[in-house]
């Protein structure tokens, strides 16, 4: 049986190989470990404990009072976070404004998060695959004072971190630090992440393209024309609704992940903080590259609001640079 590494064995290993590393960082990400498999286990008995995704606020068999289960996972997180002392603040999609975690440590810590606790939450309710994506970065305020919201609008080229798990047939947990990508798939049996795919690469093209379709008509020319180019060579279309499981699709296996302006949504629908980002820096350091139908990479884009949206179009690097040429001929933005 050849050796198992297991996510906390490689995080230290890692760790170690830099003088400069702290051990902080390490610290989290074993805190964002523990806090995937306690969503990775409700996701897993959603069904049975009655916490789908539209049943919020009720109460199961048992009488205790069941909750979302992007609320739930949004507060495990948080409680996980809060276990090592080394994340001072989060800010999450599912809360309005960002907090700052309220132990004596965490009051000096010299990180921050940002997340997506649960991506894809309408599956849920049909036993389809759903992700968790974050981002750590390092604070900016002053350590011995109170966080502000400068520490959260940073662009995606000052993340020190970032990752998703995806609860699907496996659970898995893909992170970077900067250097590679890794990937840990859970072996239950031993409740412990383990070395799966190591320092993963994304194929220069594929076969897949992921977007959703049904808005074609509310897609601007260049995108529509883009459609047509992937329907005319034959690519498959694969839409989740998760883009964390779309996107790992496409790192596996090559593709291209869309999410456009629509006419509901001017900007895009995508959250650049705990969605674009998070995921731009795992594909950017796999090989690939995401950029917005406006060409900017998604990384050097401003940051002004915690919640602000942005178009995304990542994965396969030749597949972005054919993109960019529909968008270079048809775009009436850009001419
Ligand atoms: P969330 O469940 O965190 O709100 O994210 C859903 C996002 C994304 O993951 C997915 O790709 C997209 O919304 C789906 O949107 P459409 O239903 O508009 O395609
Ligand atoms: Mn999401
Ligand atoms: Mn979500």
């Amino acid at each position: 049986m050849s050796k198992i590494t297991t996510l906390d064995e490689f995080i230290l290993t890692s760790e170690k190989k830099y003088s400069d590393a702290t051990g902080q960082l390490s610290r989290i990400l074993r805190d964002i470990g523990i806090a995937a498999k306690i969503v990775n286990r409700e996701v897993n008995k959603a069904g049975l404990s009655n916490i789908l995704g539209k049943d919020g606020g009720t109460t199961n068999n048992s009488g205790d009072e069941v909750q979302k289960l992007d609320i739930y996972a949004n507060e495990k997180m948080i409680e996980c976070l809060s276990y090592s002392g080394e994340c001072c603040g989060i800010a999450s999609e599912e809360l309005e404004n960002f907090i700052s975690l309220p132990s004596k440590e965490a009051k000096t810590a010299e990180y921050i998060v940002v997340m997506d606790p649960l991506d894809g939450s309408s599956n849920i309710d049909v036993n389809v695959s759903v992700g968790t994506i974050f981002g750590i970065y390092r604070r900016l305020s002053a350590v011995d004072g109170e966080i502000t919201k400068e520490d959260f609008v940073q662009k995606g080229t000052d993340l020190v971190a970032s990752g998703y798990v995806l609860y699907g047939t496996s659970t898995i947990l893909v992170y970077t630090t900067g250097r590679g990508v890794n990937g840990f798939t859970l072996d239950p049996s031993i409740g412990e992440f383990c070395l799966s795919h190591e320092n993963m690469r994304i194929p220069p093209s594929g076969n897949y393209y992921s977007i959703n379709q049904g808005y074609y008509l509310k897609f601007d020319l260049e995108m529509r024309r883009f459609i047509d180019h992937c329907s005319d060579k034959n690519l498959r279309l694969r839409y989740i609704g998760s883009m964390v499981s779309d996107i790992h699709r496409i790192l596996f296996q090559g593709g291209i992940y869309l999410y456009p302006n629509t006419r509901k949504y001017p900007q895009g629908k995508l959250r650049l903080l705990y969605e674009c980002n998070p995921m731009s820096m795992i594909v950017e350091q796999a090989g690939g590259k995401a950029i917005t139908t406006k060409l900017e990479r998604i990384l050097e884009l401003e940051v002004k609001e915690i919640h602000q949206r942005a178009t995304i179009v990542i994965g396969s690097p030749d597949m972005i640079d054919e993109m960019k040429l529909f968008i270079e001929k048809y775009s009436a933005v850009l001419v």
